[in-house]
Parts: structure tokens; sequence; C-alpha cells
């Protein structure tokens, strides 16, 4: 079976908290369990970047729900391919948030949300930018 990606930015509606996210990561990770799905959330300053990678159906179908969901807005999809190998096999959904990322990785995670959002950064199949930061992000996931 294809391994499908699916990177995406998007908006809280209202800033979560440290307890919001982790409760959002832990549901997530039960469903994602069930569904074969691994992945990285990144959360900084109200703004979300999320990978997700699994069957391809199971991304797709996971993808809609995540994007009807009323907590957060502006969702905007940069990323869907095809894939060889999980970026992340060993977490259901790892999380880093605020509270693990140095003052340079969140002014890395906010310039990257300007360019995305200004159209320097284009959604595109062959666009490395956003996985190289998931990868830089990932030594910052906390428990
Ligand atoms: C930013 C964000 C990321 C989310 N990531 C996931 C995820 O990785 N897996 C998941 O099952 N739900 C995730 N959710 C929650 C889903 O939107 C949805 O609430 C959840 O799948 C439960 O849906 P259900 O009750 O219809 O099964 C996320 C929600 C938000 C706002």
């Amino acid at each position: 079976m294809p391994l499908h990606q699916l990177l995406y930015i998007s908006a809280a509606k209202v800033p979560f908290t440290e307890e919001q996210l982790t409760e959002l990561v832990h549901d997530a990770r039960d469903g994602n369990a069930k569904r074969g799905v691994t992945g990285l959330l990144l959360y900084s300053d109200g703004h979300f970047i999320q990978l997700i990678e699994g069957e391809v159906d199971a991304v797709r179908e996971l993808a809609s729900k995540i994007k009807a969901d009323t907590r957060h807005h502006e969702f905007q999809q940069l990323l869907s391919r095809q894939s060889d190998a999980r970026l992340f096999p060993d977490w259901s959904m790892g999380l880093a948030s605020m509270a693990d990322m140095s003052e340079e990785h969140r002014a890395e995670f906010s310039t990257f949300i300007q360019d995305v959002r200004s159209g320097k950064i284009q959604a595109s199949p062959d666009d490395r930018a956003p996985m190289k930061l998931l990868v830089r992000f990932a030594s910052v996931v906390g428990p």
C-alpha cells in the first residue's frame, strides 16, 4: 500500500494553552494509532504546522476531519504526496510547542508561517523546505 504524506499550516481560532494542546495530542494519538497514522505537530504563537503520514485513504480522511475542526481555521495545505518512507515512524503524533522551543526556533517558525502566507514558500510536491523545517524541529519534541 503506498504511503502518503500531507502537510498543512493553520491558525488557532483562540490560542491554545499547553493543557489544551496536550489534550488535543492525547486524543490525536489514540485516533492515529487506530488509523496507522504517524506524524508531527508544531505549535507556536497561535499557528500550527502538522505532518500526517500513513495509508493514502487514512491520511485523506483524517485531513478532511482536521480541516473541518472548528478549533482552527486558515487551513492551507502545503504538501500532499506519495512517499517511500515515514519521516516519523515512531510517533503516533509528536508535539513540539512553544514551551519546548528556543527563541531561535520560534523565530524560524514564525518566518516560515509568514513566508507561506505571503506566497514566498508555495505548495509544490517537490518543495523540501517544509520537510526540512519539521526535521529540525523534531529535536525539540517533548514527551
Ligand atoms: C491542529 C489540529 C490537529 C489535529 N490532529 C489530529 C490528528 O493527528 N489525529 C486525530 O485523530 N485528530 C486530530 N485532530 C482532531 C480532529 O480534528 C478530530 O477532532 C478528531 O479526529 C476526532 O474526530 P471524531 O470524533 O470525528 O473521530 C486535530 C485537530 C486540530 C485542531
